[in-house]
Formats: structure tokens, C-alpha cells, sequence
């Protein structure tokens, strides 16, 4: 018989909040129905990222304590570094704030490089296409065919579709200045991207003579299930390493897979183009050994990534987003399958199935989440990515090493409400939005 519970035990405790189902009605009137403007002290359980809500450990926090925070060649960033170097096998390291501190520096050199840039990805995640869109690049996705059915079971959903690259590069090669593949493709419900697919993407960048860029926010998590579904002999480790082996840069949130609550940075194996990269990083991030970070939090990431390649925490972190697509499954609730890494995607379109897009079923599915049980889970369809939107998807993101399976199973239960109650709701209109990121700050009102 094999278990499954945390590979960790609990040694501090935060409070969870309460509020009345009427308190809620009254806080989502207030919010304009945007779950990004609820208090947190109003939400109960937080699946709305998984990205920089991580419990950190307790070697994390005491390395925080021992942090150098001199402006300059600091120790912490001696740390930093080579745990960096050691984690992707790159000689150079630019620290970063968060990721899309790092996307606004490779936004800034592609529109330096070339006119009218054209940046194809996996699938962008929303802050790198933001960045890339706001310099004037354009952001094809080329997701596989297999990522488009919900249903279907095929075990890398997040690969590029190498087919579509190719006859796109054949075309317009001059005009991109990189190919990104994201890993675990989040907007393609947090689906991983197999060896194979990596290699093939590199072998058609090589052919036109274009570098291959990866986004290893969630390396770790993708490389476990190359582990359990490709290469079942090597190491995480290893996996990580030979992934990264085959691209030309490399850039994390280490908000997530650095287990940190912030951090960041970009790796390159060139000098040449370290240094062209230094010089945004000094203008927008800081000094190339704090790069907006500071000692405390260059050492709790240089300590989460090593955190993050230990096997059976991976192990768990996977069987606890399948814990709760079952639960939620079981329960009639549409989930997308198999699911990924970070999260479990919920179709909101199959359950608002009398909503139009234009009145946004996925945030309607959040609000009324929020409203049954003081939930807060984040919208990715029509609202964040516009008409790019190929589902519209409810995204329960997991906050590592947070919530126990109690409240997981609270969490299935309120969906199950929310479905019950379905024909409550109408839909929303949009009523104020900006032209970029417009899901952060968008209000709306109740049809
Ligand atoms: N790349 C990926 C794949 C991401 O998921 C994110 C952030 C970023 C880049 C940007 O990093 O937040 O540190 O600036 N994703 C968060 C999420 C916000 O909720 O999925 P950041």
C-alpha cells in the first residue's frame, strides 16, 4: 500500500478568515466583481496563484537571517549565483525582481535588435506577452493539436507544435529575434513539455539560425513528469539541467518553483549577450548583485531551488493537483485532462454554458466561487487573454506547501454549490478595463 500525505510538517500557522455569505455579496459589490480588488483578509481559501504565496521552509528562513544586504558583491548573491549556475548548468546570472522584470529586459533587446519582432511561443504566459506586445512585438502560440481537447489523455499537452514553428519560421524567420517555450506551458492549463519536444524546438531554431529561450518558472514540476512519463531513469536534477542544456537563455519567477515569496532572474551561457542584458538590468532592476532583490530574498531562492528538485516533495506537490481534479471531477465539476503541474483548470464555459463570452463565464464562475464559499481562484479566458482565448478556463492554482487535503476537499465541495446554482447568474459586463494586463484592474457589473 503506498500513501500519500505531505512530505513536510507544520511548525508555524497563519489564521484563515471567515466572512458571511452576505459580508461577500456586499465585499464582490464593493470589488466591482474583480476577485483581484477582495481584501486577502476576506478570502478564506486562496487558490488565485500559486505564485509567491509559497510556505517557506524553515532552512529558507534561516538562511534569511544570515543574508549580506551590501549594495555590492554581497555573499548572499555569491550564494545566489551559484546555486543558479548549479540549477541550469548557465555561467552568467542577472538577478531580477520577478519574472516579468526579466521579460521587460528581453522585451527592451528585442525592439533594440530588430524592427517589428515577432516572438512565437508555446503559449505566452500574460505578463510576457504584455511586455513583448507593449515594445510592438507580435505573439504567435504554437501549441499542439492534442492541448485543444480537454479530454484527451496525451502526456506532454504543453509541447510546441513543431509543424506550425516550422512552416511559420520558413516565412518570417527574419523578424524573430527568439522562440520561447514555456515550462509547464501555464496558459495551456500549467500542461508540461516533453524532452523530445524541447530538442525538436531546438533543432528548428538552430536551422534558422534563431536562439531558443525558455520561461523555467515551473522547471521543476514539468521535470518531474518528464521523470515519471519519459525519462524515468535520470535524476530531477539532471532533467532540469539537459532541458536548459538546449537553449540559448533561461529566465525564472523563482515565485514559483524557487519556493520564495519573490525573486527572479535571467541565465545565459554568452558573455557578450550577459553584458548587453546588464545594462537594462542596472537601469531597471538594480546593481547586477541585488538586480531588485535583497539579501534575504537572493538566499531564500538560492535555498527553495534546491528545495524544489527534492523527489518526493515534487511528488506530492503532482498528486495534490490530481487529488483535487478528482475531487472535483467526482463531483460533476469540468476539468481540463490530465492535470498539470501547478493547478487544476476548471471549464467554465460547460458549466455557464448560457453565458456568451462577452459576458465572461470564467470570471462569472469565480465570482459565484467566491460568493458560496470565499474562494478566490483566477480567470483565464476571455478576460485575460481576450480573443487569443482558446478555453475559458477557472484556474485553482495551489500555493506550495500551504493547504492540507481538508481544505482541498472544501474547496470541491463549494464547486459543487456553485454548479447547483448555476442559473443564478447571467453574466457580467465590463465597464472600466486598460489596455494592458486588463483582468488585474477591470470592473464590471452583474447582468
Ligand atoms: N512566466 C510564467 C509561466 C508565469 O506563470 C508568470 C507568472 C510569469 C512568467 C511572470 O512572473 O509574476 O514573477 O512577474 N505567473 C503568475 C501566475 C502571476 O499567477 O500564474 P512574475
Amino acid at each position: 500500500m503506498t500513501f500519500f500525505f505531505e512530505p513536510y510538517k507544520i511548525k508555524v500557522v497563519e489564521p484563515i478568515f471567515f466572512t458571511s455569505k452576505r459580508e461577500r455579496k456586499k465585499i464582490l459589490e464593493k470589488a466591482f466583481y474583480n476577485i483581484f480588488k477582495i481584501p486577502a483578509n476576506k478570502i478564506t481559501i486562496d487558490l488565485l496563484t500559486d505564485s509567491g504565496t509559497n510556505a517557506m521552509s524553515e532552512h529558507q528562513w534561516s538562511k534569511i537571517m544570515e543574508a549580506d544586504e551590501s549594495y555590492a558583491g554581497a555573499e548572499s548573491f555569491e550564494r545566489f549565483c551559484e546555486e543558479v549556475k548549479s540549477f541550469t548548468g548557465m555561467d552568467y546570472v542577472l538577478p531580477c525582481h520577478q519574472g516579468r522584470g526579466a521579460e521587460r529586459i528581453l522585451a527592451e533587446y528585442f525592439s533594440k535588435k530588430i524592427k517589428n519582432p515577432i516572438v512565437p511561443s508555446n503559449t505566452h504566459f500574460d505578463t510576457t506577452r504584455a511586455n513583448l506586445n507593449y515594445i510592438g512585438a507580435e505573439t504567435p502560440d504554437f501549441v499542439i493539436n492534442e492541448a485543444l481537447d480537454p479530454e484527451k489523455y496525451f502526456p506532454f499537452k504543453g509541447n510546441m507544435n513543431t509543424d506550425n514553428l516550422k512552416i511559420f519560421l520558413k516565412k518570417y524567420h527574419k523578424r524573430v529575434p527568439a522562440v520561447f517555450l514555456v515550462l509547464t506551458n501555464n496558459s495551456m492549463a500549467g500542461q508540461p513539455v516533453s524532452f523530445q519536444n524541447v530538442k525538436e524546438t531546438r533543432e528548428i531554431c538552430e536551422k534558422f539560425g534563431i536562439p531558443l529561450f525558455l520561461d523555467i518558472s515551473r522547471i521543476a514540476e514539468n521535470a518531474y513528469f518528464i521523470k515519471k512519463r519519459e525519462e524515468k531513469n535520470k535524476s530531477i536534477k539532471k532533467i532540469i539541467r539537459e532541458i536548459i542544456s538546449y537553449s540559448d537563455l533561461c529566465y525564472m519567477s523563482a515565485k514559483k518553483d524557487g519556493i520564495s515569496n519573490i525573486g527572479g532572474f535571467i541565465a545565459v551561457r554568452d558573455k557578450k549577450l550577459y553584458e548587453e542584458l546588464s545594462m537594462y538590468l542596472i537601469l531597471w532592476e538594480g546593481f547586477p548583485t541585488y538586480g531588485g532583490l535583497s539579501g534575504r530574498d537572493l538566499e531564500a531562492v538560492a535555498q527553495g531551488l534546491k528545495e524544489a528538485t527534492d523527489e518526493k516533495y515534487l511528488e506530492f506537490r503532482i498528486k495534490e493537483v490530481e487529488f483535487l481534479g478528482e475531487e472535483l471531477s467526482k463531483r460533476g465539476v469540468p476539468v481540463y485532462k490530465p492535470t498539470g503541474g501547478h493547478a487544476v483548470y476548471v471549464l467554465a464555459e460547460r458549466v455557464f454554458d448560457h453565458i456568451k463570452r462577452e459576458n465572461f463565464p470564467g470570471q462569472v464562475f469565480s465570482i459565484a466561487l467566491y460568493l458560496e464559499g470565499g474562494i478566490r481562484v483566477c480567470e483565464i479566458g476571455s478576460l485575460m487573454h481576450g480573443k487569443d482565448a482558446k478555453f475559458e478556463f477557472v484556474r485553482y492554482a495551489i500555493p506550495r506547501r500551504v493547504y492540507t487535503e481538508s481544505h482541498l476537499r472544501y474547496v470541491a465541495e463549494i464547486s459543487k454549490v456553485v454548479l447547483e446554482n448555476k442559473n443564478k447568474w447571467k453574466g457580467v459586463k465590463l465597464i472600466k478595463e486598460s489596455p494592458y494586463l486588463r483582468h488585474f484592474s477591470a470592473e464590471f457589473v452583474l447582468l
